[in-house]
């Protein structure tokens, strides 16, 4: 019985002290917040209606956008002529350099900055808010960068081509912007929309705009949409 009393007794004193460490002790820092999961785009259209020539020939920059909007239709049509993926083994397209896909492929909304993951055809939320003024800014004042519906933002990391190419790496990822830049300008005109190619920015501006890390290279901003009356 008095065995059994001061077994009790050091089970609550166990049970006290545990409490009173679960009080006292600090709250876990909040965890960082799980990156947003992925928008599915609609599935390509790779059968249009209009000839290669016929797009070819009508390409024109267009630089005065009408506000409407784009559908995700067409949103996802631009992204995938720019960057997606077109066999099983992943192959894109745009050609790359030994496959290697240094290029990053960005889209600015009204709702926000968004990331194109090509192996999925969807979109990731990289930050919530209208960032096209300040992309306009960034472009040197552009008024068709800030009041496009859609910019779409080319960027290029050089260390994914240069493992294989060492220095000629970085003439690479140029000319694979230009290849994937051009995607959209002809997908823009077969899509009865209109299109600039911008090359004139602060790099720094729009690699903070994008919230991208230093080794990821801003090339290109291409503004799209309908083009004004
Ligand atoms: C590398 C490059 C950079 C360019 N940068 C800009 C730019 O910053 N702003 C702009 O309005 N147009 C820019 N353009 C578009 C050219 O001004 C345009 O292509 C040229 O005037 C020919 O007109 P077209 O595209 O209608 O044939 C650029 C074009 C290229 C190829």
């Amino acid at each position: 019985m008095h065995r059994m009393r001061a077994a009790i007794a050091v089970l609550a004193t166990i049970i006290l002290i545990a409490v009173s460490q679960v009080r006292s002790t600090p709250p876990p820092p909040a965890a960082p917040a799980p990156a947003s999961s992925p928008v599915a785009l609609p599935s390509p259209n790779v059968a249009g209606t209009t000839s290669l020539e016929e797009t070819l020939a009508r390409r024109r920059s267009v630089r005065s956008f009408s506000p409407r909007q784009l559908t995700a239709g067409e949103v996802g049509q631009l992204l995938w002529a720019a960057q997606g993926t077109t066999d099983e083994q992943g192959h894109r397209t745009a050609p790359s350099a030994g496959a290697s896909y240094p290029l990053e492929l960005y889209a600015l909304t009204a709702a926000g900055v968004f990331r194109y993951l090509p192996a999925d055809h969807a979109l990731r939320l990289v930050r919530a808010a209208d960032a096209r003024p300040e992309l306009g800014a960034a472009a040197l004042g552009q008024e068709s960068v800030a009041s496009a519906p859609l910019v779409l933002v080319i960027t290029g990391v050089v260390a994914r081509t240069a493992a294989r190419y060492g220095s000629r790496a970085e003439r690479y990822v140029w000319l694979e912007a230009g290849h994937a830049a051009q995607n959209v300008l002809l997908q823009a005109v077969a899509l009865g929309l209109g299109a600039v190619p911008v090359g004139a920015f602060d790099d720094g501006r729009v690699r903070e705009i994008l919230g991208a890390p230093a080794d990821e290279a801003p090339l290109y901003v291409i503004p799209v949409g309908h083009p004004a009356p």
